[in-house]
């Protein structure tokens, strides 16, 4: 197979959309591209580059003769199609909850883990932005040092919760400015029962609360960092909030190391030179990672690295990457591309 017929489901989305800028930004061997969305949408045109693609509704006969499929449309219609698609002969390449924990099928960031992806079912799972940009910094170090805790907390932008999101940052931003009464309608959660401005705000609730007190999204990087890195007996502890920024999701990451006497110059020198990561340390020029600064950026930026002052293996730094592509379309398209690499051994 030297080129592959690609569907983009959720094409017209925040992520989808991505998905489409880099399959035509890296030259991934396509022949064609078939961009999918709801019903709404179907004869919209989408042009990337001069090159206009129109958009179709997904049904199940739209996955006939797709090799590749890209799922960015909610775990509702990851459910709905993502199994049909197979079944057609495609391999489903999803960028929702709907499957990650599923044992049988792979979860992966092609940096940490990219050898699970010799056996799948048709199925595999793109992880949630806020684990992959986390799992990719601690991977060069975990593979050195060891790791043993992690506590993480979000700063994260409202792009992740989708393109209505963007628009209800943008609309309450003005009502703010024009000294309205702000219009919330849906965050933290479109499925809540209450909503809270994010203009000028900090939500501490991403996703649902499950009986636990922690919100999914905090137990999607719980359980998804584990699964990733292979390491149920690793301690992991998350709080997520969202912020009012539009794309680039930011992580303090305290981090505890298995080995002793490891420095601060120790874990940066395994940094520097790791795939996907950019490191932006110095604190004399107020050098550091800034989500503003992340936007469009394919890399994972790392800084603010110090020890832990009372712990001699613990260590905190500050992680930041554009949360739609390095968080979404850009791993789902690295794991194309290695999966194909990965077919041709
Ligand atoms: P549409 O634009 O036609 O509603 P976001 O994550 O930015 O909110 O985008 C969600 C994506 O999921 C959009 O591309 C949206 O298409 C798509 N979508 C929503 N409902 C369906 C559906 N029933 N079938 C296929 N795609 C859907």
């Amino acid at each position: 197979m030297s080129t592959v017929n690609v569907a983009i489901v959720g094409a017209t989305g925040a992520v989808g959309t991505k998905i489409l800028e880099k399959l035509l930004e890296r030259n991934f061997p396509s022949s064609s591209i078939k961009l999918l969305a709801s019903k709404r949408s179907a004869g919209n045109v989408i042009e990337v580059d001069g090159k206009q693609f129109a958009v179709e509704e997904t049904v199940p006969e739209s996955f006939d003769d797709v090799d590749i499929a890209f799922f960015s449309a909610g775990g509702a219609i990851s459910k709905m199609f993502a199994e049909e698609a197979v079944k057609r002969g495609a391999v489903v390449i999803d960028n929702t909850s709907a499957f990650r924990m599923t044992e049988t099928i792979p979860l992966v960031v092609p940096e940490v883990n990219a050898d699970v992806l010799q056996e799948h079912n048709g199925i595999i799972a793109n992880p949630n932005c806020s684990t992959i940009q986390m799992v990719t910094a601690l991977e060069p170090i975990r593979e050195k040092f060891g790791l043993n805790r992690i506590i993480v907390s979000t700063y994260q932008a409202v792009s992740g919760a989708g393109a209505e999101a963007i628009d209800e940052l943008e609309i309450q931003s003005n009502q703010f400015n024009n000294r309205q009464e702000i219009d919330a309608k849906l965050l933290p959660t479109g499925a809540g029962e209450k909503f809270y401005p994010i203009s000028f705000n900090a939500i501490p609730q991403i996703d649902a609360f499950d009986s636990s007190g922690y919100t999914f999204e905090e137990l999607k990087m719980i359980n998804e960092t584990k699964k990733i890195f292979n390491m149920n007996e690793l301690h992991v502890s998350a709080t997520c909030v969202r912020i009012p920024v539009v794309s680039g999701h930011s992580e303090s990451v305290y981090f505890e190391v298995d080995k002793e006497g490891v420095s601060v110059d120790d874990i940066r020198s395994e940094l520097v030179n790791a795939p996907g990561i950019v490191v932006q340390d110095d604190a004399k020029t107020q050098h550091y990672p800034m989500p503003l600064f992340s936007e469009g950026k394919d890399d994972v930026f790392v800084g603010r690295l110090r020890k832990d002052p009372d712990h001699p293996a613990g260590f905190h730094m500050w992680v930041v990457t554009d949360n739609l592509i390095k968080g979404a379309a850009l791993n789902s398209v690295q794991i194309a591309e290695s999966l194909l690499a990965t077919e041709k051994k």
